[in-house]
C-alpha cells in the first residue's frame, strides 16, 4: 500500500438521530499506522463517530471510504452485507468498552479467539488452538486457562481476552470505544500498556474513542476533539495536550487531575 494513501476518509458526515445531532460536520482521514483518539465529553458524539466509521450505523449524510485489501478505496456505504461482516471479522477489529459485548461469554477463552480464526478459514483443531494459545500468552493469560470460559474471568483478564480475540486476525484497522473505562485504575494501567506494546509491534491502525486525555496521550499520535457533535480541535497529541488553542480543549486539558 502506498503511504500516500489513507486507510479510511471521511468527508462532510453526519449523523442525526430525529432531529437530534449524533454527529456532523465530520471530515478526517486516517493514515496506515495510525493512532487516532476522538476525545470529547460525555454526548459530544464520540459513539455516533466512532459507529459511522466502523459501518455500524448508517450516517445521515457524508462519506466513509475505507481502502480495502484489493487496494480499492470503498464506500463502506455501498458495502454488501456479507461484504461487510467480512471486514468486520476479518479486516477490522472492535473493542468495546465493556468485554462481554464483544466476547462470547459462554464458550471457553480458546474458543473465543479461536472462532475469528475459523472465520478466516483455518480448520485444523491442533493449529486453532495452538494460536488460540499462544494469543492468550501474548495478552498475559495463563494457558492453563484456555478452557475456562470469559464468564469466569476478572474484568482485566477479560479485556485482555477481548484484544486477543480481535487480533488474532491481524486486522489493519481497530476500532476501540473506552477499552479500559470500565477497569480498575490498578487494572486500566496493565491493559494500557499491553495495547500499547501491541498496536506498535503489529503496526495497528486504530481509532480510540475516550474521554481520558491520559490515555490519548499515551496510546495516540493525532486527536480530535468533539463538542455537540462537532470537531473543534484536531491535531498531533503532544501539541493537543500542551498547547491546546480551543477554549474547549484548554477546559478539557485543565481538568486533568496532576498525577
Ligand atoms: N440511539 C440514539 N437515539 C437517540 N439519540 C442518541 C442515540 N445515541 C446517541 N444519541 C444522542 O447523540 C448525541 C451523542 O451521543 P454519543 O453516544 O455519540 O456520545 P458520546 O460522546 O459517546 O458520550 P459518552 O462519553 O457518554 O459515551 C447525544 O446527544 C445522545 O443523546
Ligand atoms: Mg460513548
Amino acid at each position: 500500500m502506498s503511504a500516500q494513501t489513507p486507510l479510511l476518509t471521511v468527508r462532510d458526515l453526519a449523523k442525526h438521530y430525529g432531529g437530534r445531532i449524533g454527529c456532523t460536520d465530520i471530515s478526517l482521514d486516517l493514515w496506515p499506522g495510525e493512532v487516532l483518539a476522538i476525545v470529547g465529553e460525555s454526548g459530544s458524539g464520540k459513539t455516533t463517530l466512532l459507529s459511522c466509521l466502523s459501518a455500524r450505523l448508517e450516517p445521515s449524510a457524508g462519506s466513509v471510504r475505507y481502502h480495502m485489501r484489493d487496494g480499492e478505496m470503498r464506500n463502506l456505504a455501498t458495502l454488501t452485507e456479507a461484504e461487510r461482516r467480512l471486514l468486520m471479522r476479518t479486516d477490522w477489529g472492535f473493542v468495546h468498552q465493556n468485554p462481554a459485548d464483544g466476547l462470547r461469554m459462554r464458550v471457553s477463552a480458546g474458543a473465543n479467539v479461536g472462532e475469528r480464526l475459523m472465520a478466516v478459514g483455518q480448520r485444523h483443531y491442533g493449529r486453532l488452538r495452538e494460536a488460540a494459545g499462544d494469543w492468550l500468552a501474548r495478552v498475559e493469560i495463563d494457558a492453563a486457562r484456555i478452557d475456562d470460559r470469559p464468564s469466569e474471568f476478572s474484568g482485566g483478564m477479560r479485556q485482555r481476552l477481548q484484544i486477543a480475540r480481535n487480533l488474532v486476525t491481524h486486522p489493519r484497522l481497530v476500532f476501540m470505544d473506552e477499552p479500559t473505562g470500565g477497569l480498575d485504575v490498578s487494572v486500566q494501567a496493565r491493559v494500557l500498556d499491553l495495547l500499547r506494546a501491541l498496536v506498535s509491534d503489529l503496526g495497528l491502525s486504530v481509532i480510540i474513542v475516550t474521554h481520558d486525555l491520559a490515555v490519548a496521550r499515551l496510546l495516540s499520535q493525532r486527536i480530535i476533539v468533539m463538542k455537540a457533535g462537532r470537531i473543534v480541535e484536531e491535531g498531533l497529541t503532544d501539541r493537543v495536550l500542551d498547547d491546546p488553542h480551543h477554549p474547549y480543549t484548554q477546559l478539557l486539558v485543565a481538568s486533568i487531575p496532576e498525577s
